[in-house]
């Protein structure tokens, strides 16, 4: 797999000018796949306020190719009991049309490496159970499955089923 950096993208702190991008990128998956199960796309603003509204300890990042973005990922904190404080769910979208080339990977990476900053002891991801590249590429970065939660979720006409993937420091 090449190195992001060595093959021109590179991964930062997402800032306010990156918004309109990450939410065209979240906005393709709302309308066409199972990534999230919203079913309405994001008005801009909703986004903004959304990236507004985050503490320090929820990161932000965003990959980058000739100053576009092309992917964005980010920490949020676990429900929202303070008990749950050294736990954050980590979520990850890779434009389509860059998918497959250790994009997603290197993101998570990236996210991992800032919730061992941030002193967490636990990342869990919520995945449609038939996003088997999202599961793949989490069980890549050492995360277990821990279970599956069925037919909780409906989108394009049919039940959906989610797992539960873990990464414990
Ligand atoms: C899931 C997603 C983030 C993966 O990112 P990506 O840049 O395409 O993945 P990478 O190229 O970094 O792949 C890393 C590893 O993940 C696994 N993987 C990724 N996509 C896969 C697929 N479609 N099928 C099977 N395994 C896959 C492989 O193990 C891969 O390693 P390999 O290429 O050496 O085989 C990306 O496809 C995406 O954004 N999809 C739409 C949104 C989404 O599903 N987000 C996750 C929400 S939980």
């Amino acid at each position: 797999m090449a190195d992001p950096a060595d093959a021109g993208f590179r991964i930062r702190r997402a800032a306010e000018g990156d918004l309109e991008a990450m939410n065209r990128i979240y906005n393709w998956e709302v309308e066409h796949g199972v990534a999230t199960w919203e079913l309405d796309p994001w008005p801009l603003e909703r986004r903004v306020e959304w990236f507004r509204a985050r503490d320090h300890d929820e990161p932000v990042l965003v990959v980058e190719s000739a100053g576009a973005v092309i992917g964005f990922g980010y920490l949020t904190k676990y429900r929202g009991r303070r008990g749950y404080r050294f736990t954050r769910e980590n979520t990850v979208f890779i434009e389509p049309g860059y998918q497959r080339r250790g994009l997603g990977r290197a993101l998570l990476a990236a996210l991992i490496a800032e919730a061992r900053t941030l002193g967490l002891h636990a990342l869990v991801a919520w995945i449609d159970a038939e996003n088997a590249g999202s599961i793949e590429l989490h069980r890549a970065l050492g995360y277990e499955l821990i279970g599956v939660e069925r037919e909780t979720g409906h989108k394009f006409e049919q039940w959906r089923s989610s797992v539960e993937m873990q990464l414990l420091f």
